[in-house]
């Protein structure tokens, strides 16, 4: 842990963390967690080390270990607070993480996107990145780089169809592959489908959304792995690298530094590839009215080329994954999209049964698990049911959307009508006839308030293109039937998603897409 505020004020709670006098104040009531509990069985302890950064979520359970046991908002608001660091708050409280997200932005007093989870993202993208920066600095990045991705923007008719044809294009040729990869095994073999589907991903961004052309092999071959690599070493970074160095300035010490060396000279080449596209406006470059020089823009594509590959084939994984083990939920959107051939925004929206299901797969398994925050002032926050909250300067928080998600007392049986824990989209129909329902329950897929996710339109669309297209295609099950997760920068399906695939019609010549 790293203390960023001025040490006069680590001097000045210390003697209250001493007492162990909680430092939240309000009718919101907040639960100490220990920073040592011996046989108390929980899982881990409850911060990174070197030992257990690579299981985060095991560390969120740590906070929420016997919790249900507390009656009232400690159950769902914890804290740990050892003398000499800045006090840290999880939350998994709903009406909590909503007013904090809403108080997050660029004016005095509001919170800040702590940036602890993130600097090794950081040394790896470069600092002056939308996900990165704060303040006055954040304003002008998402002025910026976001116009592009506006839903205002992607939606018009003309530029929606432009990289609806072009997503669907690559989403057909890569079905072809797998089709004929069944086609020619003598007997089907489970085929682990995230490397497919980041590929895809990959694909779709680079040439159609950023207009380059880089081939398919170049991107499933070199791109795809080089991206992983710098990807697990980014989350490895953040807790092991205490000197703070940038890989790019260390010499190749061993050979795995060697390696990761090399996939960022791969990964600095992809983000080139993309720039370069910039001068000819091709892709998304023509909606981007800016003079910024294109060195000011790096960053944020670094970011946009990891990040949302991360999260879109995070979301994607999830959604086939979820069907895998639904096989009524997969019919039924199969009969959805059966007699889709395009992708308009008025086919999206008629879909109504894809998008309970993508709406269930981020609240289940949400692809970023929490959320981080920084205290930038002692500050109130106030819930949608009045009760307030009093959060010391300097606060780490983490809003804990897996957990916030998959509580039995936000989204259980008396308030959708199915247990949490279940994947049930249909619990969608009943909120959606609720109008009261659809507004008050957020599950914080795409974040909320000002530093809400600025690719929801662009992601979304892709996801569902991916999810629509493939089970219009296949009829697939999962091989195990448990469904757990693995989480570094997004979750993702423990098993790579593992299915047995089988053609819907064999006689089938094509994707039924239009190509
Ligand atoms: C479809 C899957 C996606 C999911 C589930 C997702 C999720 C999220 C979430 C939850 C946040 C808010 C984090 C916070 O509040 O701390 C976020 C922010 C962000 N996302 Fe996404 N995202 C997706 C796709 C994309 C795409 C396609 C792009 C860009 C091409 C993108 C770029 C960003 C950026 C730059 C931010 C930071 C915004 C800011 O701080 O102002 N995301 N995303």
């Amino acid at each position: 842990m790293q203390e960023s505020v001025p040490g006069f004020r680590r001097i000045e709670r210390l003697p209250r963390q001493i007492l162990k006098i909680n430092p939240f104040g309000g009718e919101v009531q907040t639960a100490r967690v220990p920073l040592i509990s011996m046989g108390s069985g929980r899982p881990t302890s409850p911060f990174p080390h070197p030992w257990n950064f690579s299981e985060p979520i095991r560390i969120l359970d740590t906070f929420f270990w016997n919790a249900d046991a507390v009656q009232g908002s400690g159950r769902h608001n914890r804290f740990l607070d050892v003398p000499g660091f800045a006090p840290v708050l999880i939350t998994r409280d709903p009406q909590i993480i909503r007013a904090i997200s809403v108080a997050t932005g660029d004016r005095v007093g509001q919170f800040d996107r702590d940036t602890l989870p993130s600097a090794g993202i950081a040394r790896a993208t470069g600092k002056d990145s939308l996900l990165y920066t704060n303040g006055p600095a954040w304003k002008r990045q998402k002025k910026l780089a976001t116009p592009p991705f506006a839903r205002t923007t992607l939606f018009q008719p003309e530029q929606f169809r432009e990289f609806e044809v072009t997503f669907r294009q690559t989403i057909v040729r890569r079905l072809e592959i797998l089709k004929k990869h069944l086609a020619d095994a003598e007997k089907p073999a489970p085929v682990k489908l995230e490397a497919e589907i980041k590929a895809v991903m990959l694909e779709m961004l680079v040439n159609n959304f950023f207009g380059a052309n880089v081939t398919y092999e170049e991107i499933r071959n070199r791109y795809v792995p080089a991206l992983e690599r710098v990807v697990d070493y980014i989350v490895r970074d953040t807790v092991v690298n205490k000197i703070g160095v940038p890989l790019r300035r260390l010499p190749r010490f061993t050979r795995n530094i060697g390696e990761v060396k090399d996939a960022l000279a791969s990964f600095e080449q992809l983000t080139d590839l993309v720039l370069e596209t910039r001068k000819d406006g091709r892709g998304l470059w023509k909606q981007f009215n800016s003079d910024a020089p294109d060195e000011a823009l790096r960053s944020n594509i670094r970011v946009f080329l990891a990040g949302a590959l991360e999260a879109t084939t995070s979301y994607a994984s999830w959604a086939i994954s979820h069907l895998a083990r639904n096989p009524a939920a997969q019919e039924k959107v199969f009969h959805e999209v059966k007699d889709i051939q395009e992708y308009t925004p008025e086919t999206l929206h008629d879909a109504k049964y894809l998008g309970h299901v993508l709406n269930e797969t981020l609240r289940l398994t949400p692809s970023l698990y929490f959320h981080p925050r920084r205290a930038t002032a002692d500050t109130w926050v106030e819930t949608t049911s009045g009760g307030r909250l009093r959060i010391p300067k300097g606060t780490h928080i983490l809003l804990d959307v897996w957990h916030a998600n998959r509580h039995e007392d936000h989204w259980g049986v008396t308030v959708t009508g199915h247990p949490a824990l279940d994947f049930v989209p249909e619990r969608w129909e009943r909120l959606a006839a609720c109008a009261h329902g659809s507004k008050e329950l957020l599950h914080f897929g795409f974040g909320h308030g000002p530093r809400f996710c600025p690719g929801k339109s662009l992601g979304q669309l892709e996801v569902a293109l991916v999810v629509g297209a493939f089970v219009k295609l296949f009829r697939f099950v999962a091989v195990n039937p448990d469904n757990p997760a693995r989480a570094g920068v997004s979750t993702k399906p423990a098993d790579g998603v593992l299915v047995e695939l089988r053609l819907r019609n064999q006689a089938s010549a094509d994707t039924g897409l239009r190509a």
